[in-house]
């Protein structure tokens, strides 16, 4: 059987996904929007081995029995669409910190998701291999289109999945990330999904979700960057708020993260155009147009408790490589 080796770069949602109606087949409760990042990728290879007795799967250099399980089930929907049973060598590395609320898992996953089909001999669309990565982890399947892209909610499994709304290079948008904590998040997106419904936020929430979907495309086509930040950084403050109002509450946020937070309202109110958007973690993605990246990376940088920070332009999502990690 071929080795293959496949890249998927990790993204950003602009309108996030936050609560599902489908638990095992990942199906959200709302449509969102992000962009594919340039620097956070995960590069996975994998072959299929007639002599392997079980799944030989290294993540991140290590065998971490949780992250093991996730891919050993990929596997097992991969070997479904292939018909076959055979067990297979899987490598993978991040260029970046794994589940610090850097979309690692979306990354991960849609790789995965290729570079196992094709391994298994099976070449699968871009729908189909959105659908493939988005059971995996539901952000994922916004990883395997290029570009700025759209997952659309779709009632079931075969219409809920990514497509490109733009390009890379349509607009030239920077996402600087102002990393605080490596560390593993406490409570995973999984379970943390799980207590939406204990919000009492969540269907006031729900019954905006179409209209600023279809606001945020709006801004992106029409490239309105200051109508396009504050959707952004008002739907962030939603979904944390969601978060901290659901039972257990979930509080992803540090206090650097509000350090960072403050420091990007004072950057406006000295001319400088940024906005930010925060994930299932801690770190806070500053999104600016590419001309003023350097400025709000200075301007980040010299604050206390930042650890690092990733400048990122929009990007491809999965594809494959010739470079093997085995
Ligand atoms: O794909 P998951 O299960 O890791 O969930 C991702 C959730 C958010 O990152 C918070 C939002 C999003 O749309 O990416």
């Amino acid at each position: 059987m071929k080795k293959i080796t496949a890249r998927a770069h990790s993204n950003i949602a602009f309108v996030k996904y936050w609560g599902r109606k489908d638990e095992v087949l990942r199906l959200p409760t709302n449509g969102s929007i992000s962009m594919n990042l340039s620097n956070l990728f995960t590069t996975t290879t994998v072959e299929f081995r007639e002599e392997l007795k079980q799944d030989d799967i290294i993540v991140n250099r290590g065998r971490e029995e949780g992250i093991i399980k996730k891919v050993v089930k990929h596997l097992d929907r991969v070997r479904h669409i292939g018909k076959m049973q055979m067990f297979a060598k899987v490598v993978s590395e991040n260029s970046f910190a794994a589940s610090a609320g850097m979309a690692s898992s979306a990354s991960g996953f849609a790789a995965l998701s290729m570079a196992g089909t094709q391994a298994a001999g099976v070449i699968l669309s871009e729908k189909e291999l959105s659908i493939l990565a988005r059971q995996g982890s539901g952000s994922a399947c916004r990883s395997i289109p290029d570009g700025f892209v759209e997952w659309q909610d779709g009632a079931t499994s075969d219409k809920s999945y990514a497509h490109t709304l733009f390009p890379p290079e349509y607009w030239d948008l920077a996402d600087v990330i102002t990393v605080i904590s490596k560390n593993k998040k406490e409570t995973s997106t999984t379970s943390g999904q799980q207590l939406v419904k204990t919000s009492p936020f969540f269907s006031t929430r729900l019954s905006q979700m179409q209209e600023k979907n279809s606001n945020c495309k709006k801004f992106l086509k029409e490239k309105d960057f200051e109508s396009f930040g504050k959707l952004i950084e008002m739907e962030a403050l939603e979904l944390h708020s969601i978060m901290l109002t659901s039972w257990p509450s979930l509080i992803y946020l540090e206090p650097v993260s509000l350090t960072v937070m403050k420091a990007v309202k004072k950057m406006r109110e000295e001319g400088i155009s940024a906005y930010f958007t925060i994930d299932a973690g801690p770190n806070i993605h500053i999104i600016c147009q590419g001309k003023d990246k350097k400025q709000v990376s200075e301007f980040i940088k010299q604050l206390p408790g930042v650890i690092e920070v990733l400048e990122n332009e929009a990007s491809k999502g999965t594809y494959i490589i010739s470079e093997d990690l085995f």
